[in-house]
């Protein structure tokens, strides 16, 4: 059994878990009171929520007082680039470059990291290498080694949501035909294209889950917890409410769409023969009535519901909670 737990702090819900191969040792799930990213709160703010996470630890039973906690991807600089093939001083340079003009921070408060995905094996002059870099700002990732800290944890690891999501359905993948990952949070939508082993590219919209709950309450004059609701039982339908939920949530829907397909057709592109041909959608946005038929005809693609819970024993309570739980799962896993 990994000697830590996994910790997704969502800007909704906040999600606890710890494996120990196909069972579930401990769990829990607390709403996020404040309904944004840590790097979007007050002081005061971060300190109650270090007395939510103190809460959820406790009744969750776990024991570890490892962690691995997951910073959010609208925090970071997260990218799949390529690079002309080149040495690796020279690749370095070349990153920096990139990174100058991406991340609003000087070098010096920012934490780069990066491994080469693709590198060709000849050279004829068209191919390219493929680099995941990830840079986080360090006053960042200070506040999430200070919170975990005040709750008594010990961070093995802070990861940002990629790796997690594509490690938790690694199992099912391939890398000769990778499959399209995608997390619908409520502040924003992770697309990754991942193989087994490859990271082959990813997109981060800051759209999701709650411009959605945001439009239905404008659309239809209702208080937002009400709008939710309007969200989870209407859903998107033509049969609903005479279509007007349907064209309320068309265009944002239409947005994330197209960045699904864009992500994939690049990938085909790129190589000929290796298409992808699945998608695995998971976060609470999985779960919004009438998108999965939707979002398949729309990519034209074989979409199925990512459940980490699939084969794992736990507590019936939280069996259908699995695609909110994909990253706190992937962060869990050794
Ligand atoms: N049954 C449902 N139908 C439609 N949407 C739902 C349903 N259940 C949850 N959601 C939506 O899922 C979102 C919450 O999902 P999730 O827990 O994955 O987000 P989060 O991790 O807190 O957000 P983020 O990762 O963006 O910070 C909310 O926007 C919520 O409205
Ligand atoms: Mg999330």
């Amino acid at each position: 059994m990994p000697a830590y737990f996994g910790l997704d702090i969502g800007s909704t819900s906040i999600k606890l878990i710890q494996t120990d191969g196909d069972k579930v040792k401990s769990i829990g799930i607390e709403p996020n009171q404040f309904g944004k990213n840590i790097s979007g709160m007050t002081n005061s703010e971060k300190i109650s929520l270090t007395d939510t996470l103190k809460n959820m630890i406790k009744d969750s039973g776990v024991r570890e007082r490892k962690v691995v906690a997951s910073i959010p991807e609208s925090s970071v600089f997260s990218r799949v680039l390529k690079f002309p093939v080149m040495s690796s001083p020279e690749l370095a340079t070349a990153i920096r470059w990139e990174l100058d003009q991406a991340v609003p921070f000087p070098p010096s408060e920012v934490e780069t990291s990066w491994s080469v995905l693709e590198k060709p094996d000849k050279f004829d002059g068209s191919e390219k290498i493929s680099v995941y870099v990830v840079a986080v700002p360090s006053n960042i990732s200070e506040t999430y080694v200070q919170i975990l800290e005040l709750i008594g944890v010990e961070p093995v690891r802070l990861e940002n949501e990629v790796p997690s999501l594509s490690r938790a359905f690694a199992e099912n993948l391939n890398d000769t035909s990778p499959t399209a990952i995608i997390d619908w949070g409520a502040s924003g939508t992770n697309i990754v294209v991942a193989g087994k082993t490859k990271l082959f590219g990813n997109f981060y919209v800051p759209v999701g889950g709650s411009t959605m709950t945001k439009l239905v309450a404008d659309a239809f004059g209702l208080p937002l917890d009400q709008a939710e609701n309007y969200k989870r039982t209407y859903g998107f339908s033509k049969d609903q409410l005479d279509g007007k939920m349907m064209v309320v949530l068309k265009p944002i829907i239409d947005n994330i769409i197209g960045e699904i397909k864009k992500l994939i057709i690049s990938y085909n592109d790129e190589h000929s023969g290796n298409l992808v041909s699945k998608l695995i959608i998971t976060g609470g946005g999985a779960y919004l009535p009438g998108l999965i038929p939707y979002l398949s005809e729309a990519a034209g693609i074989e979409v199925v519901v990512g459940d980490p819970f699939s084969q794992m024993s736990l507590d019936a309570k939280y069996k259908n909670l699995g695609p909110v739980f994909a990253i706190a799962s992937g962060l869990a896993m050794q």
